[in-house]
């Protein structure tokens, strides 16, 4: 079917190269607008997006990651942004809705001409006393449960190929 939203969600892959360059500040607001009107559990908005551009702050969360999973170099793969979702644990959907808030992004991203991938490892690193220092740098409430990130800019290069949906994703019944 031709339509461009669900154009959006068949032709969106994950990057994972980037081109130095930031994000126009009017693509990085809508995708974060977006993200807003994600859907969420009762409405109840549990949520937080904190964009990450500032050099120190993003080398913070790139360590932090590395931290938290074991990993070395640049998990966001050198994207000028990195978008962190963080939800009230108190709302028993707070998963499901920071997961919600990063899909829209996703899409959001990819129909403005940006590109991103989600990258995992927010839970593990906002149990850490750095992580926990970090959101009290930035005025946030200690206790978040991380849920997920995006590294974010404009794709270097093609996007991969897809894999074919696996067999018996779909039972009408
Ligand atoms: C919950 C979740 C966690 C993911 N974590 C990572 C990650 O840490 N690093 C990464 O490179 N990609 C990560 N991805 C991206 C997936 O690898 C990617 O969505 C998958 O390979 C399918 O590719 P596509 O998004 O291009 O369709 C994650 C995706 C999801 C939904």
């Amino acid at each position: 079917m031709d339509n461009p939203v669900i154009n959006a969600i068949l032709t969106r892959r994950s990057i994972r190269k980037f081109q130095n360059q930031p994000l126009e500040g009017q693509v990085l607001d809508a995708v974060l607008e977006a993200g807003t009107w994600a859907p969420t559990g009762r409405g109840a908005q549990s949520p937080v997006i904190i964009a990450v551009q500032n050099p120190e702050d993003r080398r913070a969360v790139q360590e932090l990651n590395c931290q938290a999973r074991g990993g070395s170099g640049d998990p966001y793969y050198g994207a000028p942004a990195i978008l962190l979702v963080l939800a009230d644990p108190s709302v028993h959907t707070c998963v499901e809705d920071g997961a919600c808030v990063l899909d829209t992004m996703m899409l959001a991203a990819h129909a403005l001409g940006a590109a991103a991938c989600w990258i995992h490892g927010e839970h593990e690193m906002f149990q850490l006393p750095e992580g926990k220092a970090l959101l009290k740098k930035w005025g946030l409430p200690e206790n978040l449960r991380g849920v997920g990130s995006l590294a974010i800019g404009y794709a270097e290069g093609p996007a991969p190929e897809p894999r074919p949906r696996k067999e018996g994703y779909v039972l009408r019944v």
